[in-house]
């Protein structure tokens, strides 16, 4: 497996990736405001590959504060193989190494993988707070 930035040339196929992968695909995923993301943090949005295919993503960014894990997705043929699990620890030690102290990532309640996958991963659930959000603008999420 080979982990490397992503480029704009592969963003068909990662949206068909996080499509294919159930990935929930929202306003802020449109080719042009993954394009303004990558202007902020291009060395923390990550795939992996495998024989030339993108098989994970996952979308790191750094607020200045706080980093945050969007969009970790691996096509259903590749999960259950260290896929998810690679592409979160680069991440992290990208973030780590720009000095980010804290990393946080979204998760529902009712994505049962995706929670076995984070606790596993080392990640706490806050059951002090809730997030709260308010659109600021029709074309973000
Ligand atoms: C969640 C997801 C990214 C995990 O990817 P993955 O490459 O299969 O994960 P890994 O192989 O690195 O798994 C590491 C560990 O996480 C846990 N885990 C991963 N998938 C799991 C599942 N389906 N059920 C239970 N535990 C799981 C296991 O402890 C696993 O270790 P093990 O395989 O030795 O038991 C993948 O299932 C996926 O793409 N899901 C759909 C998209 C999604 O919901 N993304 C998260 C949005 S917040």
């Amino acid at each position: 497996m080979n982990l490397r930035q992503f480029a704009i040339e592969d963003y068909d196929e990662v949206r068909a990736l996080w499509e294919e992968s159930g990935l929930e695909i929202r306003p802020g995923d449109s080719k042009r405001e993954v394009r303004s993301k990558i202007s902020r943090d291009p060395d923390l949005f990550l795939v992996a590959e495998e024989g030339g295919k993108i098989v994970g993503t996952v979308m790191g960014a750094w607020d200045g504060r706080r980093g945050w894990l969007y969009h970790l997705g691996v096509l259903p043929g590749h999960q259950r193989r260290g896929v998810a699990s690679a592409l979160v620890r680069e991440a992290e030690a990208r973030m780590k190494a720009k000095g980010v102290l804290k990393v946080n990532a979204i998760v529902y309640r009712t994505n049962e993988r995706s929670l076995s996958f984070f606790r596993q991963a080392g990640y706490i659930v806050d059951e002090r707070s809730l997030i709260h959000g308010k659109v600021l603008a029709g074309e973000s999420d």
